[in-house]
């Protein structure tokens, strides 16, 4: 059983996890990580050097989720899959999600705060966006005190995506953009969203709310602003969104990776990126980029290589 000043972090090796795992270890928290990387524990590759316990995260053992969470303060819970590979699907990613939440409920945790999404829907055509609201929905209907945090897109030190566009930007004449471009997101920094996450577990009542940042900005003007902070003279390259994902499933073949999923594509020109609520977090991404622009997208950053390859076997969360 966890002592009551523990808290516990899905993904504290991962991106938004680390920085909200970074935040609670400054604010003299225990935290112990559920991961599916629990092999990196006191390495070198270790970002919190074997301060924060990393345990299993193992859904074919319910009882072992639950006994970890016994007694612990605060859940903020990160875990979700960009895309279906293999045994690992949504409808897997759901299931998997909903035995947290009952793991949970059963070990009495006092407060789970949730990463989800904008604008998720129960009746979304995207895998990514409906699997979102059917989490959303046990959470709220579990009996946990519980805030459930919905970013735009995230930036920050260790993401995936806008680093990779900054990465494809360095390197080719061209970018590819689906469609007009006049589509819009509030990017929101993950420094701002960790503390967002932690300033709601400390708030009494439930809670869903958007985390979006004070920028908004059409696909257009976000990639011509990476261009200039990253030093790239690419041409915008408009094209139908098959032919964008055609382009990017190429690429992929070469790093051995998926660049972009179609839900990503849709749910960005479909407008889901994009709050209508006031914006909470503070970091303009103008002013993030002038200041980390010269090193984003210097490497690729491998979503696979991040978690499949370095998955050990039986914790594919399949
Ligand atoms: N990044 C964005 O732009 C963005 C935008 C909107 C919403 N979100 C949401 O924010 C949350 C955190 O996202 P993030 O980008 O910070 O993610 P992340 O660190 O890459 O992953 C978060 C957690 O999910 C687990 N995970 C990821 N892929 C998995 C797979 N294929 N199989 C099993 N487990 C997997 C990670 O496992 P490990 O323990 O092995 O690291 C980690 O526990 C997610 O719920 C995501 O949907 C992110």
């Amino acid at each position: 059983m966890a002592s009551p000043g523990t808290d516990v972090v899905t993904g504290a090796f991962g991106f938004t996890g680390r920085h909200i795992t970074e935040r609670l270890l400054e604010a003299g928290r225990t935290v112990k990580t559920l991961t599916g990387r629990p092999q990196l524990w006191g390495t070198a590759s270790d970002p919190f050097g074997g301060q924060v316990e990393a345990i299993p995260l193992d859904f074919d053992r319910p009882e072992a989720l639950a006994g970890v969470l016994r007694g612990v303060d605060t859940l903020y819970n990160t875990y979700w899959v960009r895309f279906a590979n293999g045994p690992v699907t949504f409808e897997r990613a759901v299931e998997n999600s909903r035995g947290l939440v009952r793991a949970a409920t059963e070990a009495g945790v006092r407060r789970l705060v949730h990463i989800s999404i904008t604008n998720p829907s129960a009746e979304s055509h995207l895998p990514y966006f409906r699997g979102k609201a059917l989490v959303e929905e046990a959470i709220q209907g579990s009996g946990l005190s519980y805030a459930i945090v919905r970013p735009a897109l995230v930036f920050g030190e260790g993401d995936i995506l806008l680093n990779n566009v900054a990465w494809a930007l360095r390197r080719f004449p061209f970018f590819p953009v689906a469609g007009d471009g006049h589509y819009r997101t509030q990017p929101v920094y993950v420094g701002d969203l960790a503390e967002l996450a932690i300033s709601a577990a400390g708030e009494p009542e439930n809670k869903t709310f958007d985390a979006v940042g004070p920028e908004t900005y059409t696909f257009d003007e976000l990639v011509l602003l990476m261009e200039k902070h990253v030093g790239s003279r690419a041409r915008l390259a408009h094209m139908p969104q098959s032919l964008a994902l055609s382009l990017s499933r190429i690429v992929g073949y070469f790093v051995r990776d998926v660049v972009l999923t179609r839900d990503e594509l849709v749910g960005l020109t479909a407008n889901l990126l994009v709050s209508t609520e006031p914006p909470r977090a503070t970091t303009r991404f103008s002013e993030w980029l002038e200041a980390n622009g010269a090193k984003l997208g210097a490497a690729y950053a491998s979503e696979m290589d991040r978690h499949y390859r370095m998955r050990p076997r039986g914790l594919l969360g399949n």
